[in-house]
């Protein structure tokens, strides 16, 4: 299995300098090997050539080295998460910490060389971060990367900002997302959690929005890695006389915003392409004002890297009413058709699809059914798609519809207690628009999420997925004659209750604190600071009138006048005027009652195993090859109940070892499998979970497998730990 000297490294794996001269000189393997990339190269294979750890081997590999990022031990320490995936040049890593300070290490080592903290001198906004981006020119090397509003350039030798990129080394992610609105750039609510892509001296952007009533468009940014100014924006929502404008009613890009690249994108160097998926449109679940296929949101975008035009699109789902961003890069896979090789793209989705496109003509390799949708029980003012697009190949990697089949038979109680909620709501179809009693799904964090997946040269596939369902209800918005209803209180409900609950209660077990009684911890000054700075997956609300901004902290601690709410404010016909009119923010009917998964009694997830699995799909003939649980909750497992899989977030890395490796399950292990069989081969208990991508590189001759671990995603404990791993 070893690569044979002289052969073409894969193009895509970065060698550094040094072992590219020694493979040019055809006298030694390399003795380093670069993850130059988030994603581990450009076209997001997830793939190393390195076959030091293989199958053989990887069950003595042990722990090389721990990197502490963050102090949690501190005083005012508060848990956060770390997603990062760390990229390696020539045997420095670069990576984050869990409070988005930036540090190079020796990769051998973990000895740390530098670190930049990016709030030293400014109110921090802590939120995820997925990884950084390295260009070089001559002798300069630059990491970029983002911390709050900002897209910082970061000189890689000394952990200075570079004096000349924008200011002082930093330049505003809102830039090119107000074009022409008329509201203040400096008020949109814009971060980014995932890295962009380098294309030559370019870095082209997505962002991280809040997909509802108030949130700003998710146009696309490239900016000069040099100087850090605007070279091009390409509008994800089209603008008047752009093509896609008339998949909208007219006007409404005004007012609404989402269609965001949230997830990272990847880049076809040769043909000059980059390629993302797009985040649905706002407000994400009740799109009556949206009337239309709502072109470009849902869709995998290929755009002239130099440019920002637009090459092709494919529209994944039409008229999003169910949260269905691309959650997940795209992976620029060769596969081979019909005896020929083809440049393509998969695509996976949260709900468990893979669509795979030509890459030149965004034309799909495996046909795809435009199939009905079920449009009944619509809502006031909706208008659902009538059909959405289904790949006839590969089949499914997560359930789509609940049935009863489904329902938990862990214990007598849980079935019971499922089957009551089950009888109460609806479900059974993908395309069901949601409703007031509640709607039962797979989706919104299921299937392919932010991990992505991993490609090897065979053309497969290996995807960790999600089985979650999602127990979700659309709530009136108070109109304006309703009296038990305070300005604060309707304020609340139309910005606030989706995320912290119509109850205030928050959604426990997920990261959405409860606000019932936020007095006793904040202030009124704190919280009206959170609500102009944003706080990890809370966006800002600059874009809210200061006045609209206190009424709800009034309303939260308790000091709010019960004065009756203005005529003019959430009345579902009146928000029809408005949209008319294109004010801003648009006041929508209905809200999402909070983000619920459904889950029994006990905690667990109220449909019968598996909750998580790795799986291996050929795309050169769409079939499966295996796919397994991915892992367990050993108490079940004590019971003698077959390993159930878990929860998962964090993506594999395939190597030429024959292995893939994944962490991100809720049992926090990180483990080895078989790419051939998917039989586990190495698992390692974690200090902390590892939501989070792994990395392998190569420095002197030895490959390591680097983790970072901590997340404290869904009540899990905090951390801020990198891991290397090694053979003895
Ligand atoms: C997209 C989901 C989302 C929306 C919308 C949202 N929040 Fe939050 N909120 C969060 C999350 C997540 C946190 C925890 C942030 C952290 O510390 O990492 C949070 C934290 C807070 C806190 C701090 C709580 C504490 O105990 O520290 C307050 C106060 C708050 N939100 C108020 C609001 C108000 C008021 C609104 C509406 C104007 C709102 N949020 C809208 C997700 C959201």
């Amino acid at each position: 299995m070893k690569p044979r000297l002289g052969s073409k490294a894969r193009k895509v794996v970065g060698l550094s300098l040094f072992a590219g001269t020694l493979m040019a000189l055809g006298c030694a393997r390399p003795q380093n090997e670069n993850w130059p990339y988030y994603g581990g190269n450009s076209g997001g294979n997830r793939y190393s050539s390195l076959d030091q750890i293989n199958t053989t081997n990887v069950h003595t590999l042990q722990v090389a080295w721990t990197y502490l990022s963050t102090d949690t031990a501190k005083a005012d320490y508060r848990p956060r998460e770390i997603q990062c995936q760390p990229i390696v040049i020539d045997g420095i890593l670069f990576a984050t910490s869990p409070l988005l300070e930036l540090f190079a290490l020796k990769a051998d080592t973990g000895e740390e060389l530098w670190r930049f903290n990016p709030f030293a001198e400014k109110t921090p906004r802590y939120h995820s971060n997925r990884g950084v981006m390295y260009w070089e020119s001559g002798e300069e090397q630059r990491i970029l990367y983002t911390a709050g509003t900002s897209l910082y350039a970061i000189d890689a030798k000394t952990g200075l900002p570079i004096p000349n990129f924008g200011d002082n080394g930093a330049v505003s992610l809102h830039q090119g997302v107000g074009d022409n609105l008329e509201r203040d750039e400096k008020d949109l609510a814009v971060i980014a959690t995932s890295p962009g892509i380098i294309y030559k001296d370019l870095v082209i952007m997505g962002s991280t929005l809040s997909e509802s009533a108030t949130a700003p468009p998710g146009h696309i940014r490239a900016f000069d890695v040099r100087t850090g100014e605007l070279k091009w924006v390409f509008h994800t929502i089209p603008q008047p006389g752009e093509f896609g404008y008339d998949t909208w009613p007219e006007d409404t890009w005004k007012v609404l915003g989402g269609a965001n690249n949230w997830a990272g994108m990847v880049m076809d160097e040769e043909r000059g392409l980059v390629f993302l998926g797009t985040g649905s449109p706002s407000v994400d679940f009740y799109g009556a004002i949206r009337h239309g296929q709502n072109l470009f949101a849902n869709c995998v975008l290929a755009i002239h890297a130099a440019t920002g035009k637009l090459a092709w699109h494919y529209q994944i789902v039409h008229h999003d009413l169910w949260d269905r961003d691309i959650a997940c890069p795209p992976n620029l896979i060769t596969v081979t058709h019909n005896g020929k090789k083809i440049d393509a793209v998969a695509q996976a989705t949260k709900d468990g699809l893979v669509f795979l496109l030509d890459r030149d003509t965004g034309e799909p390799l495996f046909p795809v059914e435009e199939i009905p949708a079920l449009t009944d029980f619509a809502l006031l003012g909706e208008a659902p798609w009538p059909t959405q697009p289904q790949p006839t190949k590969p089949a499914p990697f997560s359930r789509q519809v609940l049935t009863e089949e489904d329902i938990t038979r862990r214990t007598p109680e849980a079935h019971d207690f499922v089957k009551k909620r089950w009888l109460e709501t609806r479900s059974g179809s993908k395309f069901m628009p949601l409703s007031k009693e509640g709607t039962l799904y797979f989706g919104i964090g299921g299937g392919a999420n932010w991990g992505g997946n991993a490609s090897d040269p065979e053309g497969i596939l290996y995807q960790n997925s999600n089985e979650m369902v999602w127990d979700v209800k659309l709530a009136e918005i108070p109109s304006a004659t309703d009296p038990s209803v305070t300005a604060g209180r309707s304020l609340y409900i139309t910005h606030c209750a989706h995320c912290h609950g119509l109850d205030n209660k928050g959604a426990p077990g997920q990261d959405f604190p409860d606000l019932s009684q936020v007095a006793t911890r904040l202030s009124a000054k704190e919280i009206a600071a959170i609500l102009s700075n944003g706080q990890g997956r809370m966006p800002a609300f600059t874009h809210l009138a200061g006045a609209d901004r206190d009424k709800i902290t009034a309303y939260l601690t308790g000091t709010e006048k019960t004065d009756k709410l203005p005529d003019d404010i959430h009345n579902p016909i009146a928000a029809e005027v408005e949209v008319a009119s294109g004010a801003f923010p648009y006041k929508p009917a209905f809200t999402l009652n909070g983000l619920n998964k459904f889950l029994d009694p006990d905690g667990y997830p109220a449909i019968t195993p598996p909750w998580g699995t790795l799986n291996a799909i050929d795309m050169n003939t769409g079939e499966f090859l295996w796919q397994v649980p991915l892992g367990e909750y050993p108490e079940l497992t004590a019971q003698g109940i077959s390993i159930t899989g878990t929860e998962n977030y964090g993506g594999p890395v395939v190597t030429a070892g024959g292995l893939v490796f994944i962490a991100g399950t809720k049992d926090e292990r990180i483990r080895a499998f078989d790419k051939q069989t998917g039989k586990v081969l190495w698992e390692y208990q974690l200090p902390a979970a590892g939501f989070a991508t792994p990395a392998t590189y190569m420095v002197d001759g030895t490959q390591y497998l680097v983790i970072a671990v901590g997340g404290v995603k869904n009540g899990h404990k905090p951390g801020g730990t990198y891991m290397a791993f090694a053979l003895p």
